[in-house]
């Protein structure tokens, strides 16, 4: 993949119907809930809407997103923005996408002033656990046995990059 065929833009309330697909297909029991999954059905935006949203376009295609949004509701927790949902379409992975997201979502954590990016991982998320790292995340605590999903007691764990 060459860098002019992969671009990173704001959303817009068009990408909703591809999102959504996205969405989809893209969570499974070692990434996110399931019983979240039953949720997403009509509108990818219903959630959070577009102003939230960066995605990731591979060809002109949208491929993948990152939803970047404050962590705190009140101005003591100015400053630390939270991404709330990362995923790629699945025949789009191991070809950087990810990759560009995170770095476009630190590059708007600088733009607005932001201190410190945070998140969290499933403990059973390998993938995603190594990526973040890659990028400069680093475990801030974890929440052992945090979510039974499907049987299976799953670790929490907040990871943060400061900007
Ligand atoms: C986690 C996830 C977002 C990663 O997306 P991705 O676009 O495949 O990620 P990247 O391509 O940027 O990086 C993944 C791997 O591809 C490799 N890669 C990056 N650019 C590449 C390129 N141009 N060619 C080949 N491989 C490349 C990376 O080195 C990385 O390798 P690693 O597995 O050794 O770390 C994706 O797997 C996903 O959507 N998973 C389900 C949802 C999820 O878990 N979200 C995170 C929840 S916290």
């Amino acid at each position: 993949m060459t860098a002019n065929r992969l671009t990173v833009r704001r959303a817009v309330e068009t990408d909703d119907a591809v999102l959504l697909r996205i969405d989809q297909t893209s969570w499974d029991a070692t990434t996110g809930f399931p019983s979240y999954q039953e949720h997403i059905r009509d509108s990818f935006f219903a959630r959070s809407g577009p102003e939230a949203h960066l995605v990731a376009e591979y060809d002109g295609q949208v491929v993948g997103y990152l939803r970047l949004q404050d962590k705190y509701p009140f101005p003591e927790g100015e400053g630390v923005l939270t991404i709330n949902g990362l995923a790629v379409a699945l025949d789009a992975r191991g070809q950087g996408v990810a990759t560009a997201l995170l770095d476009a979502a630190a590059a708007e954590g600088k733009r607005r002033g932001a201190r410190k990016i945070s998140l969290h991982v499933h403990g059973t998320n390998t993938v995603a656990r190594r990526l973040y790292e890659r990028h400069g995340y680093v475990i801030e605590g974890t929440h052992p046995n945090e979510f039974l999903i499907e049987g299976t007691y799953v670790d929490a764990i907040d990871m943060a990059k400061m900007l």
